[in-house]
């Protein structure tokens, strides 16, 4: 079951607003109601918004009229766009959206040809995502023991990718193995994506779990209840600093004071090197109402003023070491992540 797929010239993804209460398939026919999904978050998690961005892009090459080369560009640097201003911080959506683009103005191809190779690699994205999350699963369990209790926050499952998932990717491959392990499930709010999503997956995968306040963590931590963190990752700079779902930098920070160990789990493709640190990670801030509201019932006073950033940077102190498909990244980050990333970047 993929979260999101292209087939017969129609997107079909997980309509992720609707769950755990019933698990629904959207049909996406134009790339201005992809751009919608991922702003309104029927999809989300940064390597499921990488893969959307490109279906994005497929969806706006087959329904291109033009019959230059050019005005295929055109229409396709549009939709780009339309489609790269939806969510700011998770760099996989730039990522694929450029990554087609490069491969579109470097073909000599016909108007007629250039169609295919939009969609082929949109689908090559897709399967990658896959591929890539499969081996990073394995190494991010190799770092979990039996006997373990993890506090995981937000949702880094197969529903924030294509399929099996970042952070959590490694915990539901650590239970396959058979070790003994409890994952403390975070609320993640404001938009409860631990409680709604990451319970809904851990418990279809039979993984013993127990969902708490996004708030008891630090009870967990001070009482060495909790033996280690794990999260995702929505761009991480080059000196291994990370922005991740809001609330991951004071769940670090607690884990740090208390000796347990925290990792970030993420594909390489989510790390930016092009910034020298987590200051300058764009931060998206969202609506009001998800902070006002839950589930549609308001709670807050009619007129109150609200902050909603939806993500957060960890400072690199507070990592214990970076999961990433060629392997576990400990520190000193700046030199070891250029290592890692140096075979693409090259
Ligand atoms: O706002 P979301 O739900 O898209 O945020 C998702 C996260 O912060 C995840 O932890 C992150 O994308 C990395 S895991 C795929």
């Amino acid at each position: 079951m993929r979260t999101l797929e292209l087939r017969d010239g129609i997107v079909r993804m997980i309509d992720q607003r609707r769950l755990p209460q019933e698990l629904v398939y959207v049909e996406i026919r134009d790339y201005p109601t992809v751009a919608r999904s991922i702003k309104e978050m029927w999809v989300r998690g940064a390597p499921a918004i990488g893969a959307a961005g490109g279906f994005g892009l497929a969806l706006a090459a087959m329904a291109s009229h033009a019959t230059t080369r050019e005005d295929f560009v055109r229409d396709l640097e549009h939709a780009g766009q339309d489609l790269y201003e939806t969510r700011p911080t998770a760099v996989n959506l730039g990522w694929a959206i450029q990554r087609i683009l490069k491969k579109v103005r470097a073909s000599n191809l016909p108007v007629k040809d250039l169609r295919d190779l939009v969609v082929a690699e949109a689908q090559q994205i897709a399967e990658e995502d896959i591929a890539t999350n499969e081996k990073m699963a394995r190494f991010g369990a190799a770092l979990i023991q039996d006997g373990d209790t993890i506090i995981h926050h937000c949702n880094t499952g197969p529903l924030a990718t294509v399929d099996v998932g970042t952070a959590l990717g490694c915990i539901i491959e650590a239970h396959r193995q058979g070790k003994k392990i409890h994952v403390l499930v975070d609320e993640t709010r404001p938009r409860l994506q631990g409680a709604r999503l990451t319970a809904w997956e851990l418990m279809q995968y039979g993984v013993p779990m127990t969902l708490i306040a996004d708030n008891a963590g630090g009870h967990y931590l001070y009482r060495g209840l909790a033996t280690k963190v794990f999260f995702g990752a929505d761009r991480v700079a080059s000196n291994g600093d990370v922005a991740n779902k809001i609330g991951s930098y004071k769940l670090a920070v607690v884990a740090h004071e208390n000796n347990v160990p925290v990792y970030s789990v993420m594909p390489t493709t989510t790390i930016d090197m092009t910034l020298a640190s987590g200051r300058e990670i764009p931060i998206e801030e969202r609506g009001a109402d998800e902070v006002t509201t839950i589930e549609g019932v308001r709670f807050a006073p009619q007129g109150v003023r609200v902050g909603n950033p939806a993500f957060d940077v960890t400072p690199n102190k507070y990592l214990t070491a970076i999961v990433t498909e060629r392997g576990v990244v400990y520190p000193p980050f700046q030199e070891n992540l250029q290592r890692v990333m140096d075979p693409v970047e090259g």
